[in-house]
């Protein structure tokens, strides 16, 4: 049986962290995907192929024995409050869980910036979601400890778009040159902004579909083109499908619209089914950063292009990679 602790030591030498580390993961916050450059991708992918392995082999290791990470919580979450939970305890950390913030002080009218103050007291790092966009960068600019963004309202997710482009990578082999189509609710869509910002770092195709009332933000569509970028933007999917390599699918988001009726009226305006995939090409893959309601049939579940099931178990990796990196105990 393979010696845990000799494994440790192994990857430890072969994590890919050099003069980097200190200079630009060590105690950094993750507040945008902005802040990452492809050195950067490169070096969270390869450790996170790193984790991949430990996991594999050993299941769990003391990367980060004696590590405190605090998830906080302001807004529902099975994926990423799990998989943060999952990442430091696999690593030897432990997590301060607060996933209902009406359980905490929060309810008694404690604003966030000392809730920030309270948790950092207690932990190493802080994993925040909050429906306010511009939270994460509120609390990085007050916290002593790094804080990752796991989503600020309809601002960004930089977190999932990092394990969305390392789904791409383990699934297809590459990024330039791919056409990726993003579908359904992009003007709240949170992952997508921040997927969107990423790709501006390679060449791809990229096709916006949505109905017109949840169009991606024009100012983000205006920062892609001053960056070289020329994202198709259209209302209907099957024009777009049979070219596309990534169809990412999200959620129409629910719980952002002001007016309930605008949201009946667009709910369940792409369906993707089995049928809808025969114009598809056979070596494409589908991914949703999840939780779907009607947009994807469980139909379509058993397809080996659905790979949206992978995507969560790549997130573990990724995760387990963005803390070794910020925590600096590789
Ligand atoms: N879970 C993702 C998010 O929190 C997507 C979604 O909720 O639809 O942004
Ligand atoms: N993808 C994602 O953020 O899922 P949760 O909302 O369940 O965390």
């Amino acid at each position: 049986m393979a010696n845990p602790n000799r494994l440790i030591s192994d990857v430890s030498q072969h994590l890919p962290f050099g003069e980097k580390r200190d200079t630009r993961f060590y105690g950094m916050n993750i507040v945008s995907v902005e802040q990452f450059d492809r050195d950067d991708l490169d070096t969270i992918f390869a450790v996170a192929r790193e984790m991949r392995l430990m996991v594999e082999r050993v299941g769990s290791f003391d990367l980060l024995k004696g590590k405190v990470l605090a998830n906080l919580f302001y807004e529902s979450s099975t994926r990423t409050s799990s998989s943060f939970a999952a990442a430091i305890q696999r690593l030897g950390g432990s997590v301060l869980q607060i996933n209902n913030v009406t359980f905490s002080s929060v309810s008694k009218g404690e604003v966030l910036e000392d809730t920030i103050r309270t948790m950092e007291s207690y932990s190493d790092a802080i994993v925040l979601r909050h429906p306010e966009e511009g939270s994460a960068a509120i609390a990085a600019g007050i916290a002593n400890k790094p804080i990752i963004n796991a989503g600020d309202g309809p601002g960004e997710h930089p977190t999932q778009a990092l394990l969305d482009m390392f789904t791409i990578l383990e699934e297809l082999g590459h990024i330039n040159g791919l056409t990726i189509t993003m579908l359904g609710d992009l003007k709240y869509g949170r992952t997508v902004h921040s997927l969107a910002r990423l790709l501006a770092l390679f060449d791809v195709k990229l096709h916006f579909v949505a109905p017109d009332i949840l169009r991606m933000p024009s100012t983000l569509v205006e920062q892609l083109k001053a960056r070289g970028m020329l994202p198709c933007e259209h209302v209907n999917f099957a024009e777009v499908l049979p070219e596309t390599d990534v169809l990412y699918v999200t959620r129409v988001q629910r719980e952002r619209f002001e007016d309930p009726s605008m949201y009946e009226r667009v709910k369940g305006s792409y369906v993707i089914t089995p049928e809808t995939m025969k114009s598809a090409k056979e070596r494409m893959i589908v991914i949703h950063p999840l939780p779907r309601v009607d947009e994807i049939s469980m139909q379509f579940d058993n397809d080996p292009r659905a790979a949206y099931f992978r995507q969560m178990e790549y997130g573990l990796y990724v995760r387990m990679a963005l803390l070794a990196l910020v925590l600096g105990k590789a």
